[in-house]
């Protein structure tokens, strides 16, 4: 069945082509939800989805996934009886291993009805060039929520249970549908994967 419902968790601060826009390119009927927890988005995000009214942003914090499901503007927008896909697009490596991480992702997907997807990318150290590594490790320390990174095996250990698609858990810059994409220069160092609900 075709997906006409998408929960972007995370979503970040609104750019080009936003979720919403582009699934009602392809499918004008699609509803959106929106979540982040800082409060800076909001008012971009609403500036951008104002007069859509297939398309809400709530402010909430995605590791308390009972209140995320459980939110009134949740509840109006999605059918969770048809299938979703959640987006957890650079978000879960801000969420630190004492808060659960593969709990709060097994959370949403419970919920979910088979046909549903998880889109998800994760950064991680795995292979990354010495100096590069050493800049982001002395960053880190000044992030107001420091990223913990994590391996291709701990990045695909989000997916238990689920049947991934395309060409897998691969690095984010060479994920397709039609298979991983070549080329060393396109290198992210963020691994990513695509999968379904059975
Ligand atoms: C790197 S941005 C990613 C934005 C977008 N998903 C993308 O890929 O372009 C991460 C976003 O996750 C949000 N975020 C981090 N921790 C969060 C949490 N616990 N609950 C909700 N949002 C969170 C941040 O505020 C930020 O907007």
């Amino acid at each position: 069945m075709a997906i006409r419902q998408f929960l972007d968790i995370g979503s970040g601060l609104p750019t080009q082509k936003n979720v919403h826009e582009a699934a009602q390119s392809v499918a004008p009927g699609s509803r959106t939800v929106y979540v982040d927890n800082d409060p800076s988005v909001l008012p971009h995000a609403q500036a951008l989805i104002q007069g859509d009214p297939q398309t809400v942003y709530i402010e909430a914090d995605a590791r308390d996934y009972p209140a995320v499901l459980r939110h009134p503007e949740t509840a109006r927008m999605l059918d969770f009886t048809k299938p979703i896909a959640v987006l957890l697009v650079a978000l879960v490596h801000f969420i630190d291993d004492s808060d659960d991480p593969y709990g709060v992702v097994a959370g949403y997907v419970d919920q979910l009805c088979p046909g549903s997807y998880v889109i998800l990318a994760h950064v991680t150290s795995d292979d990354i060039d010495p100096e590069l590594g050493e800049r982001m490790f002395g960053l880190n320390s000044q992030l107001r929520v420091p990223l913990t990174y994590r391996t291709k095996d701990e990045a695909a250990r989000f997916f238990d249970g689920l049947e991934l698609v395309g060409p897998g858990v691969i690095d984010l810059g060479r994920w397709s549908p039609d298979g991983e994409v070549d080329g060393p220069k396109r290198k992210l160092n963020s691994w990513c994967g695509v999968a379904r609900k059975v």
